[in-house]
């Protein structure tokens, strides 16, 4: 995938991994569009990197998922590549929690349905312009869940899954659906609390820049690898060892 001269939107580009994204990629590409709900991390990141685009919305509604594609449609007509890389978790225990469904509406809009939702709308638009693709962020919990997650990994799967029937879909050579599933990785999500095992957002960005430049539609980054393998090869074993990490 050509990896310049690009017009690119990265949801939730203002934080972690979708950051980490904008820097790299305004370097070589035309524009750089990002989204996200805080506006002072929207501005934080365009002082920090001249000719950011930036706009305020709230992905988990399907209103102002609309409003940013019609948006996009009128201002950046060139957009050529979506990265839908924004997401939220909510650590729960289902069977305790007296707000778990609403945690849960939050999280399939944001995660799955607004991604799928941005797709829809755009998909028209991108491929009329050259180099289109699609990248989904998604996560190693596809293949084996870890059970302080309850709706996250679900949502993760569903998209894995909606991915894969995309590109199945889509019109050979018409545009690229590319997944990226990552491991643990050093970032906010994490809230100051990372696991032991996670890896430098910079490590994790450089190795999905070269999964992409290589024409590789899956990439599964670092432990995401071992953990498809493990799970594939002994599922038991993979549920009880991701379920007994700190
Ligand atoms: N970090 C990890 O260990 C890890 C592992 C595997 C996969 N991933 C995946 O990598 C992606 C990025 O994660 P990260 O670690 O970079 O997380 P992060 O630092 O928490 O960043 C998440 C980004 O998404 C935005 N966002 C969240 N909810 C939103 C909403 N409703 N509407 C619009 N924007 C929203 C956030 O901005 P606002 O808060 O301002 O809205 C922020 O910019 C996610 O898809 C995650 O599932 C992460």
């Amino acid at each position: 995938m050509k990896l310049s001269n690009n017009t690119v939107l990265i949801t939730g580009g203002s934080s972690g991994i979708g950051l980490e994204l904008t820097r790299v990629l305004s370097k070589n590409n035309n524009r750089v569009i990002i989204c996200g709900r805080s506006e002072q991390k929207l501005n934080a990141a365009q002082a920090e990197i001249p000719g950011l685009i930036t706009y305020q919305c709230d992905l988990s509604e399907a209103e102002q998922c609309h409003e940013l594609a019609n948006w996009l449609r009128k201002s950046y007509s060139e957009l050529n590549v979506i990265i839908n890389n924004a997401a939220l978790v909510n650590k729960i225990d289902f069977l305790e929690d007296s707000f778990a469904l609403d945690k849960l509406e939050i999280e399939v809009n944001t995660n799955l349905l607004a991604p799928i939702r941005l797709i829809k709308m755009l998909y028209e638009q991108i491929t009329k312009n050259p180099h289109p693709a699609i990248i989904n962020i998604t996560t190693g919990l596809i293949y084996t869940p870890r059970a302080i997650y309850p709706f996250y990994n679900a949502t993760k799967a569903a998209l894995h899954s909606f991915t894969q029937v995309l590109r199945l879909q889509s019109k050979p050579g018409n545009c690229k659906i590319v997944e990226v599933m990552f491991p643990a990785v050093d970032t906010p999500w994490h809230d100051g609390n990372p696991p032991k095992i996670a890896i430098p957002v910079e490590q994790a960005v450089a190795e999905m820049l070269n999964g992409l430049s290589k024409g590789k539609e899956e990439i599964r980054i670092a432990g995401a690898k071992i953990l498809y393998l493990v799970s594939r090869l002994i599922p038991g074993f993979a549920l009880k060892k991701v379920n007994s990490l700190s």
